[in-house]
């Protein structure tokens, strides 16, 4: 708890005492004066991407074209961010890969899950993980991939209420994408574990935010997309991880070249890479790498637990500051006050939250709006300071003493 009351002076006495603060230099800074809180969404620029993307356009393919590949590192990038992003998850560095999308990787490693699993035929999910996850399993009943049962349920009260012997796979979202709540990893894991079942998460709102141990929670597969906290950059790759115990239980489902344990062998027959990396497909987007891998050089440096500590203050500053600044202008906040169960962003709610997400785009603030009137702040532990929350809260709460969210030319909602 921070004393009472915060105050602007109290965030700068937060800013001059933490560690991490040489970290936000490393990332390009916005020209305007504006706040971005949508880490949740796609985190911030690394400062190195403009000179290493000119590079990669003049010194590569101009110059160098096919020979790119050798003389820069094109085929390891996948294999290096994957092995500097594992230490925020839990992971050992090798059981990390950076491919494809989320979504597609969500089908792999669902597929793969189905596959080795030990015995059930229900995938239990809950109508709170991310739509393309759920459709995801929706549509593999029509695949070549037996006949799951797929059981999404209301609640999480439900989902733990279902877990028994016929539970073959448990696929969540880590972290709510709406309301920000977490899931007890370990707990979860060993519901699982208890019926013989195995555990597929996805990390999108968690990692590079919030603490996450796929290894001391026992997890099975898990898989994340790099655009949000990570700052991989907007389309970039998304990653995927499997508990070594599964990594060489059977082939992958696309089993790509690049999965192939010796790629320029160019054999007619598939042997598979030992690992997690036989997940991998074809060829990598070069060029989404190159920025992705900027983001992995300052990952590479950051020590997780003061990057989690971080974030959590930032949060129960966030949540402490709209209280007292904002509760009686009809702010409620719509996220855990415990940490252990909340994820990567604040939720709040307000009548004309859509309206209000408006107003703040304007004054230099950006959230996201969610149906039917809730805002989202998504922290990024790296590049936001303690005074940027205040000086968030601040335009917020002028913006609800003056009324000019009701202004009409706010009231068109973007997305
Ligand atoms: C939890 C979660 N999973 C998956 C996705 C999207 O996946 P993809 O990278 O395939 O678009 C999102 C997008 O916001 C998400 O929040």
């Amino acid at each position: 708890m921070l004393p009472e009351p915060i105050s602007r002076e109290l965030c700068q006495k937060l800013d001059a005492a933490d560690p991490l603060s040489a970290f936000r230099g490393r990332f390009q800074a916005p020209q305007k004066d504006t706040i971005f809180l949508d880490a949740n969404s796609m985190g911030a620029m690394p400062a190195t991407v403009p000179d290493r993307l000119a590079s990669f356009c003049t010194d590569a393919w101009v110059e160098l074209r096919r020979q790119g590949w050798n003389h820069f590192e094109w085929m390891e990038r996948p294999y290096q961010i994957g092995q500097s992003i594992a230490h925020l998850m839990g992971a050992q560095p090798d059981d990390v890969i950076a491919c494809d999308n989320t979504t597609v990787n969500l089908y792999k490693l669902l597929t793969y899950a189905w596959r080795v699993r030990s015995s059930g035929n229900v995938i239990l999910s809950e109508d709170g993980n991310f739509p393309t996850d759920l459709y995801v399993a929706q549509g593999l009943p029509n695949a070549l991939v037996g006949e799951p049962t797929i059981k999404i349920c209301n609640s999480r009260d439900e989902l733990i209420d279902r877990i028994d012997a016929n539970t073959a796979v448990i696929y969540l979202s880590h972290v709510d994408y709406r309301t920000s709540a977490r899931w007890n990893m370990a707990d979860i894991c060993q519901r699982a574990k208890e019926v013989g079942a195995l555990t597929v998460w996805d990390l999108s709102h968690s990692t590079g935010a919030i603490p996450v141990d796929l290894m001391g929670s026992d997890a099975d597969f898990a898989i994340g997309c790099g655009y949000k906290y990570l700052s991989g950059g907007p389309g970039g790759a998304a990653y995927l991880w499997v508990n070594p115990r599964h990594a060489d239980a059977a082939w992958p489902t696309i089993c790509g070249w690049m999965g192939h344990e010796n790629v320029f062998a160019f054999a007619t027959q598939y042997a598979p890479h030992t690992g997690a990396w036989r997940h991998a497909t074809g060829t990598p987007a070069v060029i989404a790498n190159e920025v992705f891998s900027c983001a992995a050089d300052i990952w590479r440096d950051v020590d997780a637990t003061l990057l989690w500590d971080k974030h959590k203050q930032l949060g129960n500053l966030l949540i402490d500051t709209l209280e007292q600044e904002c509760a009686a202008l009809g702010v409620t906040i719509n996220t855990p006050r415990n940490y252990d169960e909340r994820g990567g962003h604040i939720g709040f709610s307000h009548e004309g939250a859509g309206p209000l997400c408006e107003a703040l785009l304007d004054a230099g603030v950006v959230g996201s709006f969610r149906k039917p009137n809730a805002l989202r702040f998504g922290l990024g532990a790296l590049y936001l300071s303690y005074e940027n929350i205040w000086e968030t809260v601040e335009r917020l709460k002028h913006i609800l003493n003056t009324e000019s969210w009701r202004q009409a030319k706010y009231q068109k909602v973007s997305v």
